[in-house]
């Protein structure tokens, strides 16, 4: 849990509230929490999601892993304690853009279940899906999209999730997306009609 450094600090609270905007944005502010191994698809997907939702009329931010380390989390490796800060600023991030109205999308392995936990626990109820993007360890391994296994079997790379490191997986998700069996189209479409059976969005 991170200790509060700062003393006399207060909220201050605006007219125009979360509500305000999702009238205006015609959609709920929330963050879908996609974690899973390298490779299993979690930026592949997002992306898609975020395309499928635009023609439709809806604005998302996708917070992507490598992307948020190269600025807001440069100063991050990938210890335990390094992995844990990365999520809990994502999990602060991802909340202000849900605050603002947006479909908030996040890809992270975020292999934690407390660190996954502790930005549920960040949100209110039905503010946090968790999904789960599942795929077996060899799949993920033969797509080796960046050939980063290629290099955490050879020893270059430390600390690998699912080689070197552990990938403990969600209990309960509100989504599971497997993509060793569901190809993109499938995938997209299965979050795409989660969304509107929860009523995030509008049935097209
Ligand atoms: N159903 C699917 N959904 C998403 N990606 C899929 C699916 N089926 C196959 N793929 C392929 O799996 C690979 C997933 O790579 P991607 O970079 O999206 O993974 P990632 O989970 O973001 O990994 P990392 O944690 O390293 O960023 C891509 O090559 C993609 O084409
Ligand atoms: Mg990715």
């Amino acid at each position: 849990m991170t200790i509060q450094k700062a003393t006399n600090i207060y909220w201050h609270k605006g007219a125009i509230t979360k509500q305000d905007r999702e009238r205006l944005l015609q959609q709920n502010g929330i963050v879908l929490w996609f974690t899973g191994l390298s490779g299993s698809g979690k930026s592949t997907l997002a992306l898609a999601v975020e395309e499928k939702l635009f023609e439709r009329g809806h604005l998302c931010m996708v917070l992507d892993g490598d992307n948020i380390r190269h600025g807001l989390n440069k100063n991050l490796g990938f210890s335990p304690e390094d992995r844990e800060e990365n999520i809990r600023r994502i999990g602060e991030v991802s909340k202000l853009f849900s605050d603002a109205g947006l479909i908030t999308m996040t890809a992270f392995i975020s292999p934690y279940r407390k660190d996954r936990d502790q930005t549920r626990g960040l949100l209110k109820d039905g503010e946090f899906v968790e999904i789960f993007v599942k795929v077996p360890l060899d799949i993920a391994e033969e797509r080796d999209p960046k050939g980063l296994y290629k290099k955490a079997r050879a020893g270059e790379i430390q600390e690998f999730t699912g080689i070197s490191a552990p990938y403990e997986e969600p209990l309960n998700p509100e989504l599971v997306i497997d993509t060793g069996k569901m190809n993109l189209a499938e995938s997209v479409r299965t979050v795409v009609h989660f969304l509107e059976e929860r009523e995030i969005i509008k049935k097209a």
